[in-house]
């Protein structure tokens, strides 16, 4: 049975392992999110190493993971950003597991906690033409906003599609 549930320390080494070993230049993943914006593999090696994953959660980032057993089948990370604004930095499930609804369900959980936390807007950026991310993003809500083109830290300028979902206290789900 798939679960969902708040990552803890434990789980950043095994968590991090997962993503290094799934970062396969033929996978969806790799394709839309590192290919597509240009960004050199050791830049990605170091965003998910273990210590990266450690001092974001030292920062406040929160993990969310889908699991069934000891297999990590995906995971997500909100950040807050002050305020009642936390961020979803990422969402991924891993390769294998997408496309059938674990996606949702994990962002549904996740949203979920935030807004117990006391959250009442997420945001998100996609890639301008990350197609499926941003049909994801309004399959479950998320108001698009705008666009911005920013420069990234790895040296590239790159066009980035906003969007937000408020979110309530009381019912934690609000579309
Ligand atoms: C984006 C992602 C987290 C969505 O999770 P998921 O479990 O595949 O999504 P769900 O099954 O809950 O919802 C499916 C919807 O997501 C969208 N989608 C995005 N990527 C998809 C994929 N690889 N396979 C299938 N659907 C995808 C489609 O709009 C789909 O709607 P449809 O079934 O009506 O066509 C997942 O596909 C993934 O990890 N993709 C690669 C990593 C990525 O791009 N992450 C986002 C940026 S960090």
């Amino acid at each position: 049975m798939v679960e969902f549930r708040v990552a803890n320390l434990d789980d950043l080494p095994r968590l991090s392992s997962k993503i290094l070993n799934s970062l396969d230049p033929s996978s969806d993943f790799y394709k839309e999110n590192v290919t597509m914006f240009g960004i050199p593999e050791g830049y990605v090696k170091r965003a998910f190493s273990e210590g990266a994953l450690r001092g974001a959660a030292s920062e406040g980032s929160k993990f969310y993971l889908a699991s069934e057993g000891d297999e990590i089948l995906g995971f997500c990370q909100m950040a807050p950003q002050g305020g009642e604004k936390a961020e979803l930095e990422r969402i991924v499930m891993f390769p294998g597991y997408t496309g059938r609804g674990f996606g949702s369900r994990l962002l549904e959980f996740a949203v979920k906690d935030q807004a117990r936390e006391g959250m009442g807007e997420i945001i998100v950026y996609a890639g301008k033409d990350e197609r499926r991310a941003r049909a994801f993003y309004e399959k479950n809500g998320f108001e698009f906003t705008g666009e911005v083109s920013v420069d990234a830290p790895w040296g590239k300028r790159i066009d980035l599609a906003t969007y937000r979902l408020k979110i309530g206290r009381d019912i934690g789900w609000r579309h």
